[in-house]
């Protein structure tokens, strides 16, 4: 079936963060997609719409029975109906989870380059972070697990923030990194925040393997994050939860969901989520194949055309992580967000810069390609023009 994901939409108009720019800029950065959401969410919206009313909602069983029976058949896992909590977006429930499980002034443990709202979730609450850089190897990330233990048995080193798959380097980890991780982590008293929310974007054919489903440890100790925003592109429906399998955890995550105001959803979330998981699987397959294809493209023309880049490999995310190492040696460039600036003047396009993905993203810069044909090759050519220049 043809879904029409070629086309370059207009996005004007409908005060779309990314596309807050100046004339004649391409934004290839904010993580939405310029590709229209699934139609059976669309009629759900539609339908919903018509009934004309707009009070107070409820999270319906229906909503919770929908996210088990994805995670069951999407990613073979079972959780019980009563662990899922709605949240409005994964980011306010970290935020919450964060002021639950740790104190003012403990510290929480990353694995940067990581998701940059992580590093926000922990100082603007009092915490600190405490940084176990992957290890970048032959164009591959790890896990530096030595560092990783290290950091974790620092005595006040309370939570552990994971991103599964990673953004912005779009590895996928395996059950035996997983593992390890859990095993880590339990025997340092240290819980685990999975945020899943790429789960459903990988390459077609490979599998996410969910943090919680490798063992009763990990399941024990976790909080997985979810939500359908990045696979339906619906981040501005507000529509998320968290899945706390242990009752004495969820009671306490429940309640500060509650308290922090982020329990409760908007008209739209709930029709959108229960309509994308019982009803979007063959939208979702087809789009995994279609992004995949843009990411294959992006990383061939980058390493013809861009000389000193090159594209991380990964089966994860519509992000590409581009190395610029040599690039930025070469021209005496000593931060991204300066490439970054220098590539948005040269040609108007906007990507984000490696850097606030932490330090070891210094020489990185990150470009979505989850937009139709036309308009990945516009970008791709404004990278060439800036950086051939
Ligand atoms: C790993 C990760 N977590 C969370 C978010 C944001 O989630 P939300 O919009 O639900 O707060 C993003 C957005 O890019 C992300 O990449």
């Amino acid at each position: 079936m043809d879904f029409g994901f070629e086309r370059d939409l207009d996005l004007s108009g409908i005060y779309s963060l990314k596309w807050h720019i100046g004339p004649d800029e391409l934004p290839m950065w904010v993580a939405d997609m310029d590709i229209e959401t699934a139609p059976c969410i669309k009629e759900a919206l539609k339908k919903r719409v018509e009934r004309g009313t707009f009070g107070y909602t409820i999270v319906p069983t229906e909503f919770n029975d929908a996210v088990c029976d994805w995670w069951k058949t999407r990613h073979g896992v079972s959780f019980d109906r009563d662990s899922i909590l709605f949240s409005t977006s994964i980011v306010p429930a970290i935020n919450s989870i964060v002021r639950t499980l740790t104190n003012v002034g403990e510290y929480i443990v990353v694995t940067p380059p990581v998701y940059n709202m992580f590093f926000n979730s922990i100082t603007d609450n009092g915490r600190k972070v405490l940084e176990s850089p992957l290890i970048y190897s032959d164009g591959k990330y790890s896990i530096d697990w030595k560092d990783f233990e290290k950091k974790l048995s620092n005595p006040l080193a309370t939570l552990f923030i994971l991103c599964n798959p990673h953004n912005p380097t779009g590895n996928i980890w395996s059950k035996e990194d997983l593992a390890h991780i859990g095993e880590l982590c339990a025997k340092h008293g240290v819980a685990v925040i999975s945020d899943e929310i790429h789960c459903d974007i990988t390459r077609p054919g490979i599998n996410h393997t969910p943090f919680a489903s490798v063992n009763e440890t990990n399941r024990r100790i976790s909080i997985t994050c979810g939500s359908p925003s990045k696979a339906f592109n619906t981040a501005g429906l507000h529509s998320a939860y968290c899945i706390v399998e242990d009752p004495f955890l969820r009671a306490r995550i429940a309640n500060r969901l509650s308290l922090d105001g982020v329990g409760q959803p908007n008209d739209f979330s709930i029709d959108a989520t229960i309509a994308a998981y019982t009803q979007g699987a063959e939208w979702l397959d087809a789009i995994r194949a279609y992004l995949f294809e843009n990411k294959d493209i992006a990383a061939d023309f980058i390493a013809s055309h861009c000389p000193g880049m090159k594209a991380v490999d990964s089966d994860s995310t519509y992000l590409v992580w581009i190395d610029c190492t040599a690039y930025m040696k070469k021209h005496g460039i000593d931060s991204s967000n300066t490439l970054q600036q220098l590539i948005r003047k040269r040609s108007g396009l906007v990507l984000s810069a490696g850097d606030i993905y932490g330090e070891s993203g210094r020489y990185f810069l990150r470009l979505n390609i989850a937009c139709g044909r036309g308009r990945l090759d516009d970008g791709l050519k404004r990278l060439e023009k800036a950086v051939t220049e």
